[in-house]
């Protein structure tokens, strides 16, 4: 039998969660953001399925971080327009760009120099990056004036110039630092007449009033609530990723009796002890904490232990029926319909969803559900 960890990828689930930025952006497009190979869930299968949507719903355009990840796109028979969100790393990649048609962010003084240097050989469209408040990348709103005026004077080389800006505190209850970098980017917006593109998940989730021509959904796609209090609209997600494996031995413990590395947990009573496929060789996050949440047959149970390279162990005393080879979900939905949402064992891990997600290792296979759709 082969080792049981799998990571099932529900492509249904995925363009339910499409189809729901969609549904509350109505008057946007809707970039699909699929950098990280697809947050962890691979990007050319979630490209594909995306595409299969009818005409009118499907992504008008993705988003990655780098040219090797658009690249790995178009290798996978990827045709739709691709926006670099981060633009060229070096001059030398523009003429790449021009050969796999993609789209350019433009963050930097030497990139709007390189690009209008390279006189591409038919115009570039070009999202220009500002800095309103993340501090992180694009140019400040003065500075934007000056290069927009550059960009669209050179209609030759760029075209379809777009402002976008990307939100700090999106996710929070507090929306105070957010609506000032809403109000500077609205402001420059009218200034010059161009499409805004703000709305990562959060925002597309919580804030109408952000979306703009565009919005930017990246980790909502793999049905993952980024809210600081859930909303209507977050309970309408759908998990793709279920990370499934199955108990491989069982171990009965005396009150008293340690598991695991360091002996962390001891048991307060006599108990049963399920030794799980899943470690963090995997990916599965090392600091999870004694009672972080995993379904063991469909039912709630906790981690019991340091997690190891290729296994955790979890209490199932009250789980009469787990035994060798009962189905263990560590996030996703489990056979009998029950969902544990990844976002709930991040929170166990004093981590995120994203870091979960991005991090499943490329040893555990992936199973594709919902491909012929
Ligand atoms: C520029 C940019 N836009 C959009 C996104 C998508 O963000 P989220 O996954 O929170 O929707 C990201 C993610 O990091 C990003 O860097």
């Amino acid at each position: 039998m082969a080792r049981p960890l799998v990571a099932d990828i529900d492509l249904d689930a995925l363009r339910h969660n499409y189809c729901l930025a969609r549904e509350l952006a109505p008057h946007s497009q809707a970039l699909a953001v699929i950098k990280a190979d697809a947050y962890g869930h691979g990007s050319v299968a979630c490209a594909a399925a995306l595409e299969s949507l009818p005409a009118g719903v499907r992504p008008p355009a993705f988003a990655v971080a780098s040219i090797e990840e658009a690249e790995a796109l178009r290798e996978g028979h990827i045709e739709a327009p691709i926006v670099l969100l981060e633009g060229i790393f070096e001059a030398g990649e523009l003429a790449r760009v021009e050969a796999l048609g993609l789209w350019l962010a433009v963050h930097s003084e030497w990139q709007v120099k390189a690009l209008l240097l390279h006189r591409p050989a038919r115009p570039i469209p070009v999202w220009l990056k500002v800095d309103s408040g993340m501090h992180r990348l694009g140019f400040t709103p003065e500075e934007a004036i000056d290069v927009w005026k550059r960009l669209i004077d050179s209609p030759e080389y760029v075209t379809a110039v777009q402002l976008m800006s990307h939100f700090a505190t999106a996710d929070a209850v507090d929306d105070g630092y957010f609506r000032q970098q809403l109000a500077c980017m609205r402001e420059l917006a009218q200034r010059l007449d161009v499409p805004l593109c703000l709305a990562n998940s959060p925002a597309t989730l919580a804030w109408p009033e952000a979306h703009g021509a565009w919005v930017r959904p990246g980790v909502m796609l793999y049905g993952s609530d980024p809210l600081e209090v859930a909303s209507d609209a977050t309970r309408r997600l759908k998990p793709v990723m279920t990370l499934r494996s199955e108990i491989i031995a069982m171990r009965d413990l005396k009150a008293g009796e340690a598991v695991g590395y360091a002996g962390r947990w001891q048991a307060p009573r006599t108990s049963r002890i399920a030794v799980v496929a899943c470690g963090y060789g995997d990916g599965y996050d090392r600091h999870a904490v004694d009672g972080t949440p995993v379904l063991v047959a469909g039912q709630p149970a906790g981690i019991a232990g340091k997690v190891s390279m290729d296994m955790l162990t979890v209490d199932v005393t009250d789980i009469p029926e787990a035994g060798i080879g009962t189905e263990v979900v560590l996030w996703g939905q489990a056979s009998n319909g029950r969902v544990l949402s990844v976002d709930s064992v991040a929170r166990h891990c004093d981590t995120i969803s994203y870091t979960l997600l991005t991090g499943v290792l490329p040893r555990v296979p992936r199973r594709y559900l919902g491909l012929g759709t």
